[in-house]
């Protein structure tokens, strides 16, 4: 049986960890949130007291990063060597630091390797797989591609109700700050060639979920 491979791209707070996670659900795929992983090393840089916009310092720490991740779409746990990070990697002082260690060649290199044996890897009949370039780099030839967008506005309120402790102008500048730096690593606002665009600015969390199931039963 061939193994059905789901490549979904955005940018922060389009929806893309929920929807393909709701999507995975529905189709009893695997789920691969690769953001968690850029920012389970920047959890581990922070960990040592390095300097996540120290390149070096951070190609150091791959070293020592044990890393794994669950693909249950149900509940997946991040730990780094025996602690459970899933929740600390959220943290803004980890939101803060991603962007610079994301832009390490080194580090792009070694997540996209242990992408890759992930996807290989599951047991499940398909895998939905989501983060900035997977469309593009980490499985450009998948089933199905797809990038999910939604308006800055959007994007901005869906975030601040998801962290209702900071302000809503924290969060758009975060955002915005994060999305500027990530933007010039990888293009995740336009499609590549063959990638479908779902735009969710209109759609409600149910009717996003559809549209992304839409086209994957369409590519299969
Ligand atoms: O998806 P999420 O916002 O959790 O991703 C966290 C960070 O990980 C992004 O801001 C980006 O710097 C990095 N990332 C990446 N490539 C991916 C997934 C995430 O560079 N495929």
């Amino acid at each position: 049986m061939t193994k059905t491979v789901v490549a979904v791209d955005g940018p922060a707070g389009s929806g893309k960890s929920s929807v393909s996670k709701a999507a995975a659900k529905r189709l009893g795929f695997a789920f691969l949130d690769t953001g968690a992983a850029y920012r389970a090393l920047a959890w581990h840089v922070l960990d040592a007291g390095a300097d996540p916009e120290q390149g070096a310092a951070v190609i150091a720490s791959l070293a020592s990063f044990d890393y794994s991740i669950g693909t249950d779409p149900d509940g997946y746990a991040v730990h780094v060597g025996e602690t459970d990070v899933t929740e600390s990697i959220r943290e803004p002082r980890v939101s803060a630091a991603v962007s610079a260690i994301a832009r390490v060649p080194e580090v792009r290199t070694h997540l996209t390797e242990l992408f890759r044996s992930i996807i290989r890897d599951t047991d499940k009949p398909g895998i939905i797989v989501e983060g900035r370039d997977i469309t593009t780099v980490v499985a450009p030839d998948a089933t199905a591609r797809i990038l999910l967008t939604a308006s800055e506005e959007a994007r901005m309120s869906r975030r601040s109700a998801e962290l209702a402790t900071e302000s809503a102008s924290d969060v758009a500048i975060a955002l915005q700050k994060r999305d500027r730096a990530d933007s010039r690593v990888v293009d995740f606002m336009t499609a590549a060639d063959g990638v479908v665009t779902v735009d969710s600015t209109n759609l409600n969390f149910d009717e996003t979920v559809d549209a992304v199931l839409d086209v994957i039963r369409t590519s299969q």
